[in-house]
């Protein structure tokens, strides 16, 4: 009597589970687009292994627990107007970005500003108002600039839901305190920056997704998936991230987005001298001739 071949439907149902269990794995959801590899040759000191945000900081609320009521309405409200800035304050902006394009992760993200760090410091003296300035008043010049636009009144209920949800997200965080975290990384300017190396810089990590001629990238809906460096939907020149050493604070931590701490202070620097000399809205507070010809 032959003897009896392995019955190749057990085969078939083994190779069947794995297949399935493959379907089940989950696909991972950070960073939300793999980078190439570089095309052109890394300048030496640059870091190629993305380093994690250092630190331990605080954990704001999750959505989920946003109250029921009058309350919770506001705070939802605040929210959507932060992320959905173009649908929600449309009337107010006067460029393509939404709040959470500065201030990511729904304004949680630590060293992109979060609202939660913000918010307890408030009241606060600002230089650029010559003044002691309140946070509704602080979250205005984010209208102005930032967003190239008017800013609500205090009392709108732009400004109120915004607060709301600032204040709702820094739940338990200590008033007056300095969060780790809060505002962007600490950058330290050695040497004179280099133009040509901030350009290779925006070609070999920033280009491909904001564009060759950095004007961003827009979805299927006209809605831009990609926001804008510069060009005339960009932030304007009173706006904070034009200042070359704020702007490589908020690069080093968080951009190539997904790979945050990724360019040292030097390449950060460098690439915000190339993104600054660019053109985009002019600084409101100042005279036709003084954008003109000045900085
Ligand atoms: C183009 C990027 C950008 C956009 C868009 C933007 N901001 Fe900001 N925001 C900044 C920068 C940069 C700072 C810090 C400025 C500084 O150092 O003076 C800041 C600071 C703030 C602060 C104070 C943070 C702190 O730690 O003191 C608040 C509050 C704020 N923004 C709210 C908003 C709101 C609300 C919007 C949308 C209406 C908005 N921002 C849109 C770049 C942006
Ligand atoms: C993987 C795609 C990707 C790469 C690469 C990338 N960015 Fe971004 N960047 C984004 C996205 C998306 C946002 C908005 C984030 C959000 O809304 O959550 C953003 C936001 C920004 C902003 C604030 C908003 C604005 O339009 O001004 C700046 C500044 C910025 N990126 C600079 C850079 C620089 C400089 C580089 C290169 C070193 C770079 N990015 C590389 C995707 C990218």
């Amino acid at each position: 009597m032959p003897v009896r071949k392995p019955i190749p439907v057990f085969f078939v149902l083994w190779a069947a589970t794995l297949l399935a269990a493959d379907l089940e794995t989950p696909t991972p959801l950070e960073p939300r687009l793999s980078l190439d590899p570089p095309r052109l040759t890394l300048p030496n000191d640059l870091v190629t292994v993305p380093r994690v945000e250092p630190g331990e900081f605080h954990v704001p609320p999750s959505v989920h627990e946003i109250p029921e009521g009058h309350g919770g309405k506001l705070i939802e409200l605040g929210r959507l107007i932060f992320t959905e800035t173009q649908t929600y304050a449309a009337r107010y902006v006067g460029n393509g970005l939404n709040c959470s394009n500065c201030h990511l992760n729904e304004g949680r993200k630590p060293n992109s500003a979060p609202l939660w760090a913000a918010y307890g410091l408030y009241p606060q003296y600002r230089n650029k108002n010559h003044q002691v300035v309140s946070f509704e008043e602080r979250v205005q010049d984010c209208f102005r600039y930032s967003m190239d636009g008017l800013a609500p009144t205090l009392i709108s209920n732009e400004v109120r839901a915004i607060t709301a949800y600032a204040q709702w997200l820094s739940k338990e965080v200590p008033v007056g305190v300095r969060m780790p975290g809060q505002g962007f990384a600490s950058i330290q300017r050695t040497g004179a920056a280099s133009l040509p190396q901030g350009e290779l810089i925006f070609r070999q990590y920033c280009e491909r997704c904001h564009g060759a001629d950095g004007q961003g990238r827009r979805a299927a809906d006209g809605r831009y998936q990609f926001p804008p460096l510069w060009g005339p939907d960009s932030y304007n020149r009173g706006a904070g991230m034009h200042r070359v050493l704020t702007c490589a604070a908020f690069v080093k931590a968080n951009m190539p987005l997904g790979q945050g701490y990724r360019l040292g202070d030097a390449q950060a620097l460098d690439v915000c001298e190339f993104i600054h000399l660019q053109e985009r809205p002019w600084d409101p507070r100042r005279s036709f001739w003084a954008n003109l010809f000045g900085e």
